[in-house]
């Protein structure tokens, strides 16, 4: 009878220190998870940026981060308003969720939908939630027409076609000549118009050879735009002349 009672006592101290163990590893790992989602990771981005001002005020740049699935931003901040474009600036993105993949300056709109990506840092999967996540941009230049060059001129392989001034249209739409080619320049296939005439887009011929196409034009230019980022760019586009169309 006594040797049982021993017994028992022992199961039982047993029993306890095993549950003991066992809730004691349960509320270490909650608690690390815990941490991680409501902290996340923090990141400090230098740089110097030249034409953000150019933009309208429906579209903003940002520092922003995104994940690999949606266009739409998890977190952002506008960029920092500044005396001159030789200015560096120091902004400080915190909260930033681990499911971030990407921390972007970019364009977006009021919905926070990216129009366009300007530079882009890789989250790293071994990057240490704890430690402040360093990006120098160095120069950038942030501004429209800069965009426009980038994402359409050679992003959708305008100059590909348009590669010299004897090229398709006698129009050379490669990187460094773009605008020297279009502004105020007269349109080779009706030069009763202006490549692009600042300020305004209706008499802009090539606002009209991307939107409407023109009898003059052996080649269908709006075909182009039917995705949905490229119809963006038509209206950027047109933003672009109507606000002064500047470098
Ligand atoms: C597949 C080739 C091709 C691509 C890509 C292309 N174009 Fe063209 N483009 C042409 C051809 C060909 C002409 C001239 C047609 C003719 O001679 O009638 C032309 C003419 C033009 C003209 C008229 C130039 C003038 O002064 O008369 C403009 C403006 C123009 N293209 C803009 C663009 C833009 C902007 C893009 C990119 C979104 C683009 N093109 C992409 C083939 C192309």
């Amino acid at each position: 009878m006594k040797i049982n009672i021993l017994k028992q006592l022992v199961l039982v101290i047993i029993c306890t220190c095993t549950l003991a163990v066992t809730s004691c590893d349960d509320g270490l790992i909650y608690e690390k998870k815990y941490t991680t989602t409501t902290t996340g990771y923090t990141a400090l981005i230098t740089g110097t940026f030249k034409g953000q001002t150019s933009w309208p005020s429906k579209y903003s740049v940002v520092v922003a981060g995104f994940n690999d699935n949606s266009d739409y931003s998890i977190i952002q901040k506008t960029l920092a308003a500044k005396k001159n474009d030789s200015t560096e600036i120091s902004m400080l993105l915190s909260n930033i969720s681990d499911t971030t993949k990407t921390i972007e300056i970019a364009v977006v709109n009021s919905l926070r939908q990216r129009i366009a990506t300007l530079f882009s840092y890789n989250i790293s999967n071994d990057q240490n939630i704890d430690d402040t996540i360093r990006i120098n941009v160095g120069e950038l230049n942030v501004g429209m027409f800069q965009t426009i060059n980038q994402n359409v001129f050679q992003g959708m392989n305008c100059s590909r076609c348009h590669a010299s001034s004897t090229a398709a249209g006698h129009l050379d739409l490669t990187a460094a000549n773009a605008y020297s080619s279009i502004v105020n320049v007269d349109a080779y296939k009706n030069n009763t118009y202006k490549r692009i005439l600042p300020g305004n887009a209706d008499s802009s011929f090539l606002y009209k050879v991307i939107t409407t196409g023109d009898e003059n034009v052996g080649y269908s230019h709006p075909a182009l735009f039917t995705d949905s980022k490229y119809a963006t760019f038509q209206t950027i586009i047109k933003n672009w002349i109507e606000n002064g169309a500047t470098e």
